[in-house]
């Protein structure tokens, strides 16, 4: 399906279930971006799951956002269990607002939901020449190192920074060796996962979807994946207020309450040390770049330049929307 087709079926779906017009457009960009960078794993294919939570009262369609300014330069935001698109979008204005005025922009959230992909909010922050860090905790996946039960989400790392080019530089990984919602497709789809990504109920290794996400996911680099997940659950749950240590609710199987997760968004002006940032990270880059490169690969590339690449060819081509995600849209349409 065309992207601007599909763009506003889906802010024809938020608005039947009571999201604002600004509030839908905001989700519809998300959702779109994701299918737009070959992600589909944060996009269409968590419709259904928004809607569900709207109708179980469990995301407020209609928030009343608050933002405590503590400072110039830090603000706090109270997304009163909004859908997390709309929260980590007013909130990345606000730490970019803030960053423009002071240098630095500090933003916590809480009682926010899932927001997608961290670096569609970086990406926001870097367009205006800004560095910037993105967290989020998520839902239990992986085991924090030495347990035997999950209770850190696949909480991904973002940082990006101006290039000086027009491709940004946009590090955003999961710190569980792939990110759950590939686990859940391949579950939909009846596929079988790669070996050494999870472990089931028993603790062994395991290729099957649906036992993979009773059990546990492995962390990439053993203690120091489960280190890093623990450090986000830290900055986006324990200091903003959030849900944190495990008690984030997984968006598909615990209707027991809103998610209430938490995000930190830390955003600074590149030329706080040096006039000459734009110059400097060009050099950078093009050091690794000109770098003998390994049999069979042509080209270094940074974080962020597969998905602009991804992103500028999908513009011309059609979404594929996999049968079961076009039931899904077809139900939620009608
Ligand atoms: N909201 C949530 O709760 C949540 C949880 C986990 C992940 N996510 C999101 O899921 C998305 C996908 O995460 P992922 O872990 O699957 O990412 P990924 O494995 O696709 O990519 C990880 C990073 O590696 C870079 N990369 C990929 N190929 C490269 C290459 N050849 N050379 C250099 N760099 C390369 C990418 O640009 C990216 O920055 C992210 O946007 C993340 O924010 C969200």
């Amino acid at each position: 399906m065309n992207h601007k087709v599909l763009k506003s079926k889906i802010i024809k779906i938020f608005k039947k279930y009571k999201l604002s017009n600004e509030h839908a457009l905001i989700c519809a960009n998300a959702i779109i971006n994701a299918e737009l960078v070959d992600a589909p794993t944060h996009g269409l294919s968590r419709l259904k799951m928004y809607c569900d939570r709207i109708n179980k009262k469990l995301i407020n369609p209609r928030p009343k956002i608050k933002i405590k300014k503590i400072s110039q330069s830090i603000s706090q935001i109270d997304a009163d269990n909004s859908i997390g698109f709309v929260a980590a979008d007013i909130a990345i204005k606000e730490a970019i607002k803030n960053a423009k005025k002071t240098g630095i922009g500090l933003v916590g959230i809480k009682k926010s939901g899932h927001y997608g992909m961290s670096g569609y909010y970086a990406e926001q922050a870097v367009k205006k020449n800004l560095i910037v860090f993105c967290f989020t905790n998520a839902p239990p996946a992986i085991a924090p190192y030495g347990a035997r039960k999950s209770l850190f989400g696949t909480n991904p790392v973002c940082f990006g920074t101006p290039t000086s080019s027009k491709v940004p530089f946009i590090l955003d990984t999961s710190v569980s060796v792939i990110n759950r919602g590939k686990i859940r497709v391949a579950e939909r789809a009846g596929k079988k996962i790669p070996e050494g990504v999870a472990l089931d109920k028993f603790g062994k290794p395991t290729t099957n979807a649906k036992k993979a996400l009773a059990g546990v996911q492995l962390p990439i680099s053993s203690f120091r994946g489960s280190g890093l997940a623990w450090m986000v659950d830290i900055l986006s749950g324990v200091f903003t207020g959030g849900n944190h240590g495990g008690r984030v609710k997984d968006p598909f199987d615990d209707f027991s309450g809103p998610q209430n997760i938490g995000h930190l968004f830390l955003v600074m002006k590149s030329n706080l040390f040096v006039g000459n940032y734009s110059k400097r990270i060009k050099e950078n880059i093009k050091r690794v770049k000109r770098l003998p490169k390994i049999k069979g690969v042509k080209e270094i590339l940074y974080p962020g330049q597969r998905k602009h690449r991804r992103y500028k060819k999908n513009l011309n081509k059609q979404i594929n929307i996999p049968f079961n995600i076009a039931k899904d849209l077809k139900k939620l349409d009608a």
